[in-house]
């Protein structure tokens, strides 16, 4: 039997990253995932339970000397700024966002490795479609982040016809989870509602009462990214980037399903106007049926499932952490 290729995952400390290098382990073994990020790990986190390298995914020699020594065959290029973040700084976000990808590519094609690169909600604009985003349509995005998506989708596309890589993409929407935070993106409302809710039963919103996006929970998120990967090629037509969908809500929805289990809660807005110019170029909802199609694609978590399941965990670790 062939000996099975590494797997590496870079931005493995975010919050995508952390949890999909823990499932990648499960499913594969420790000694087969390789977590790497341009931060160390703290004492004590997960991706220590399994090789753990330091990248900066800028410097091209990095990803190859990890890449040539553990023989990765499959890369989930995870390392990048989010949107609100990507704004502030958009020079870095073109230089970590493009250049991360154009040279994790490059190592790819030189060692014959499958990339997963994880595209957005955010390369939609304006222009496209709100409801039911589909799958091909005009993609303008108005901010750097969505820039560095649709650029980044092309530029899978082209290794793929170009040189043959096995280039996958999800465009996953707003991911809601209870391990690692994610850093500096818009949906992020969707994540530090449920601790200030467990904490003060109080959260002041930056995003409008009636900001409608596409949603989804971390579970699903990383089914789909490890599904994805292991598709039948010559099922995957749409490699670079599916729609993927899971739930639909606005920050009031959100707040009155949380209030089901905690009656008391109350959300207040304090609108954030970069952060809630972004959401409003961004599709409500995404017509994920290609992926349905093409690789079975179903979603498990709906609104309610999802959090009842965050408050459950999230009361549990935040008892934990006193
Ligand atoms: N969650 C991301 C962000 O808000 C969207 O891809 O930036």
């Amino acid at each position: 039997m062939p000996v099975m290729r590494s797997v590496l995952v870079t931005g493995a400390l975010g919050q995508i990253g952390s949890e999909l290098v823990t499932a990648l382990r499960k499913r594969h073994g420790s000694d087969r995932v390789i977590a790497s990020d341009i931060r160390e790990p703290a004492a004590g986190v997960g991706s220590v339970e399994g090789p753990f390298e330091r990248v900066d995914c800028t410097h091209i020699r990095e990803i190859e000397n990890v890449v040539r020594r553990y023989d990765v065959g499959t890369i989930y290029h995870l390392g990048a700024l989010l949107s609100a973040v990507a704004e502030e700084k958009p020079r870095v976000a073109w230089e970590v966002n493009m250049g991360g990808l154009y040279r994790t590519l490059e190592v790819a094609r030189q060692e014959g490795s499958a990339v997963f690169f994880p595209s957005s909600i955010g390369a939609f604009g304006p222009s496209t479609p709100r409801q039911r985003a589909p799958q091909e349509t005009l993609q303008r995005p108005t901010t750097m982040y969505g820039v560095t998506k649709v650029a980044s989708e092309l530029l899978c596309d082209y290794y793929h016809s170009r040189f043959g890589l096995d280039t996958r993409g999800l465009r996953l929407p707003g991911l809601i989870s209870y391990g690692a935070p994610p850093g500096g993106g818009t949906t992020d409302y969707a994540v530090e509602i449920f601790y200030q809710a467990i904490r003060y039963r109080h959260y002041t919103c930056f995003l409008r009462s009636d900001s409608r996006l596409e949603m989804m929970y971390m579970p699903d998120a990383i089914r789909a990214m490890m599904e994805l990967m292991e598709a039948d090629p010559n099922r995957v037509v749409h490699r670079n980037a599916y729609n993927l969908g899971a739930m639909s809500f606005c920050p009031s929805e959100l707040a009155e399903e949380i209030r089901r289990h905690i009656p008391d809660f109350a959300i207040d807005y304090d609108v954030d106007p970069v952060r809630q110019a972004i959401a409003d170029s961004w599709p409500e909802s995404m017509d994920d049926a290609a992926a349905r199609y093409e690789w079975d694609w179903k979603p498990r978590y709906d609104l309610g499932a999802m959090t009842r399941d965050m408050l459950e965990h999230l009361a549990v670790r935040l008892q934990q952490r006193g």
